[in-house]
């Protein structure tokens, strides 16, 4: 198990996570669950903010990346610890606003951001756009004109760096489809075209090398080529940066094949990166600028567990076994999209040893509704409890309403105790929005 100070055993053997014991959260909310420690969020949000204040003379803000985990609660903890975010949809921004988030302290992500989101983050009058496209620099200046506005804007670029890590969630390799290649002029043409735009005014630049990375060495790389590329854009047209958007993608812990960085640990990988684009500034004789990192798993990831209950078990002599539980892929679907990999644990047996190796199967009508095929578990039987660790990010998000089953709620635990954050879905809200048309209608 991973040694944050999240998860515990406690004396009746019961795994506790914020010092709720996870079998009384079951009992009380219900399973499948998604389980948070608002304690860990706040730490690693507070730890970013620190480390930019101490070590940047405060010259940047953190952007918890929302898309990791997005509801009204965790845009309430980002602006209360006075971080900013990072937002990728129209309803990403909407949730954000809705709890009253600093209109200034938002980024607007995305590769195919559509008008009417344009214009929802130009009315609300929001902090920064990624711009990742010509039409929408285009759309951007128009709309910012027709509001007698200047809009503040980065440029997406592709510092071609490769991070060791999953193929699909890496997005700064030559295939891309975000950004503009610093490598081939076209980030370099880019900025020409937005520099000609009256209403758009070009702050900088932004990076994100992909996710789950855990070398540093990435992370440095990317701040200088980042910078050697805003040199080069200061030769030959000009224009100087001022603010530089590195991005997120830090690593979690997920199994024992994954590093287990102390909370602290993560104030390594900001350090590494700002004392790198210290000195990358110092040499190319650019401005220091105004730092953004984008950290959305690191933040929330290992600050969040799934709780299922044992239902069907399966034996195929000679090939696994099957553990079937009340969730699946439309509460976590990260197995079929990347076979990530995770750790389970026997909630309610927590102090037993691993006696055998199983496969965690959902209730989907799908054979590869898995939440993964190795896991070391005691001997589960029916109605036990099984924790799945580190599901706080890409986890709800990208959760869906597959067989129409009902995606979990979830609740956030501090000093044990526990409250909605995410309530539950009922059948009506899987109706809500069908219609039959009246023509159909016998
Ligand atoms: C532009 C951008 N910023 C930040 C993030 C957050 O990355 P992570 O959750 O790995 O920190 C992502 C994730 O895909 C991203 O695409």
């Amino acid at each position: 198990m991973n040694t944050r100070d999240t998860l515990k055993i406690n004396a009746a053997g019961h795994l506790e996570i914020g010092g709720a014991d996870c079998t009384e959260l079951a009992k009380r909310f219900h399973t499948p669950l998604y389980v948070f420690d608002e304690a860990y969020i706040r730490k690693m949000m507070a730890l970013y903010r620190d480390t930019i204040n101490e070590e940047y003379d405060g010259h940047g803000l953190v952007l918890y990346a929302s898309k990791a985990f997005s509801c009204k609660a965790m845009y309430e903890i980002a602006k209360q610890e006075g971080i900013g975010v990072d937002v990728v949809s129209g309803g990403e921004l909407y949730t954000a606003l809705s709890v009253g988030f600093p209109a200034e302290k938002i980024y607007l992500h995305g590769n195919n951001k559509l008008p009417y989101e344009l214009r929802e983050a130009l009315d609300a009058k929001i902090g920064g756009i990624v711009v990742d496209a010509y039409t929408e620099a285009d759309a951007l200046d128009r709309e910012a004109q027709e509001r007698g506005m200047v809009q503040d804007v980065l440029i997406r670029v592709n510092p071609g760096v490769e991070a060791h890590t999953h193929a699909f969630v890496q997005t700064a390799t030559p295939d891309s489809k975000f950004g503009f290649s610093a490598a081939d002029g076209a980030a370099l043409a880019m900025t020409r075209h937005i520099l000609t735009k009256k209403h758009l005014r070009l702050r900088g630049f932004h990076c994100h090398i992909g996710s789950q990375i855990f070398e540093k060495q990435s992370f440095v790389l990317a701040a200088e080529k980042m910078c050697a590329f805003m040199e080069k854009v200061k030769a030959e047209t000009g224009f100087e940066a001022d603010t530089l958007d590195l991005g997120g993608g830090f690593g979690i812990w997920y199994t024992d094949e994954d590093a287990k960085l102390p909370v602290d640990g993560y104030k390594g990988y900001l350090s590494a990166l700002i004392s790198a684009l210290k000195s990358e500034c110092a040499a190319r004789g650019l401005k220091k600028p105004y730092l953004l990192i984008e950290p959305g798993r690191s933040i929330v990831g290992e600050a969040g567990i799934t709780l299922y209950t044992v239902g069907a078990i399966k034996e195929l002599p000679g090939i696994r076994k099957y553990l079937a539980v009340d969730g699946g892929m439309f509460d976590n679907p990260r197995y079929c999209l990347y076979q990530s990999k995770y750790t389970a644990v026997l909630a309610n047996r927590a102090l037993e040893q691993p006696t055998e190796r199983v496969a965690i199967a959902g209730k989907c009508c799908e054979s590869g509704d898995l939440i993964g095929v190795d896991f070391n578990l005691p001997k589960a039987k029916e109605g036990d409890l099984i924790a799945v660790l580190s599901t706080g990010a890409y986890n709800y998000s990208m959760a869906s309403n597959y067989n129409r089953n009902m995606i979990p709620p979830a609740v956030l635990v501090k000093d044990g105790k526990a409250r909605y954050i995410v309530m539950p879905q009922s059948y009506e809200d899987l109706v809500r929005n069908d219609v039959v048309p009246v023509d159909l209608e016998k």
